[in-house]
């Protein structure tokens, strides 16, 4: 039985850390989540026993640092649910991912082929195809999408056609949070013969996400966005698919021969993709950060944020008819939100409002830049959960917004001065 009271005591930022005099109420979560101690622990280990270079050494301290290493591409391998651990490459996060699919997909695709993207992807998911387009002259087309943004698989289905040849979608958007029906996308998109690749960044913290049953051919994901260490992350790929993409960085690690003709080899992937030393360290630490939220479970971690979501979206509804939700009937983590007034640029203000209160939030366009085009704002607040956030948590924030609005109104004409 999953206990938020128990999990949070694992978390020493939430235990002691103060923010402007108050309890840290950590709503940022959708931009990196807190390290539990366990996942802490071991980068340390890693620093303090045994701090070598990996796939380099033949002592033992090195041996132990490739086996800790090597060791979490099956844990990862477990947690996706993919058939062989040469499927998981390392990389530092899902931006990374993303621009090596990209780069690797290139030779793949031709003038006029079409990449299927979604005006709510973030711009990790915009940017490198874009520059595919520049470079080799590929379309970009955008999902039909229905009044309330949604991407249902009828709309992607009128959205295919023979020219696809490339579907690249967040699987929970990291502004709106609606998690979308991966499975039937992928079905359609492979009755198209296109190939679909994932952007997990939003969705692998949350919900179990399995790559055989939803039959997704690449998946980018970070480990900091649950609890593990900055600067790792995956690309998952079907090996066959994985393997045709080229490797953007070469040198050491990934070659098998170098002759001074200029002749070199190099190896099959997951290696081929991984020059140079990595973040080894990091890498350790996000098996780790599995391991633990894989303990907790993933259908308890939906489930819990589910609920604290929904109590947060009652009580704004029905207490603060000031404040406008954008997508109070998601699943997601990401609640979305402006104080009326405070829309666009201003909603900067309402963020350094709640963090009088100790409470983190993100505000401003969350790198999800076309996203205005949709919500017709280009700033908003954002208060993004995770399995550490409570219901009191959820009541803090309304009461903190109810404070500020009626501070707001008792100020009229001079906002937010009594911030000053
Ligand atoms: N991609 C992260 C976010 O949505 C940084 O905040």
């Amino acid at each position: 039985m999953f206990d938020v009271y128990e999990t949070r005591k694992k978390y020493p930022i939430l235990n002691g850390i103060k923010m402007e005099g108050h309890n840290l109420v950590y709503m940022d979560s959708g931009a990196t989540a807190l390290k539990p101690q366990c996942v802490i622990d071991k980068v340390v280990e890693y620093y303090s026993e045994y701090s070598t270079n990996t796939h380099r050494g033949d002592y033992p301290l090195a041996h132990r640092a490739d086996e800790e290493y090597e060791k979490v591409r099956k844990i990862v391998k477990e947690f996706i649910n993919c058939n062989d651990e040469n499927e998981i490459v390392y990389t530092y996060g899902t931006t990374h991912s993303i621009n090596v699919l990209a780069h690797g997909i290139k030779h793949m695709l031709k003038k006029g082929d079409v990449v299927l993207i979604s005006e709510f992807e973030h711009a990790s998911n915009v940017l490198p195809w874009f520059r595919l387009k520049d470079e080799i002259g590929i379309e970009i087309e955008y999902v039909k999408l229905d009044e309330k943004h949604h991407l249902t698989p009828e709309l992607f289905k009128e959205s295919m056609h023979d020219g696809v040849k490339l579907v690249c979608l967040a699987h929970i958007s990291n502004v709106l949070g609606q998690c979308l029906d991966i499975k039937e996308i992928a079905k359609i998109t492979h009755d198209y013969n296109a190939i679909i690749a994932v952007d997990g960044a939003q969705s692998v913290p949350h919900i179990k996400v399995d790559v055989k049953d939803l039959d997704i051919d690449f998946l980018s994901f970070s480990a900091h966005k649950f609890g593990g260490p900055t600067g790792i992350g995956v690309l998952y790929g079907k090996y066959d698919l994985l393997n045709k993409l080229e490797a953007y960085n070469l040198g050491g690690g990934m070659n098998t021969r170098i002759e001074c003709n200029t002749c070199y080899f190099i190896k099959e992937a997951p290696f081929k993709f991984e020059a140079g030393t990595p973040a080894i360290e990091a890498t350790i630490g996000m098996g780790k950060a599995i391991q633990f939220i894989m303990d907790i479970g993933m259908d308890n971690i939906h489930e819990h944020i589910k609920k604290i979501r929904k109590h947060a979206i009652d009580r704004l509804q029905n207490e603060l008819p000031e404040v406008i939700i954008y997508n109070p009937e998601n699943e997601g983590a990401p609640l979305a939100f402006n104080v009326k007034g405070y829309e666009g640029a201003r909603c900067q203000d309402i963020g350094s409002a709640l963090a009088t209160y100790g409470i983190a939030v993100r505000t401003g366009e969350h790198c999800a830049k076309l996203l205005p085009n949709l919500i017709g704002t280009k700033g908003s607040v954002r208060a993004s959960l995770y399995l550490y956030n409570t219901i009191e948590d959820m009541d803090c924030l309304v009461d903190a917004l109810k404070d500020i609005v009626a501070k707001e109104k008792e100020n009229k004409g001079d906002a937010l001065s009594w911030l000053l």
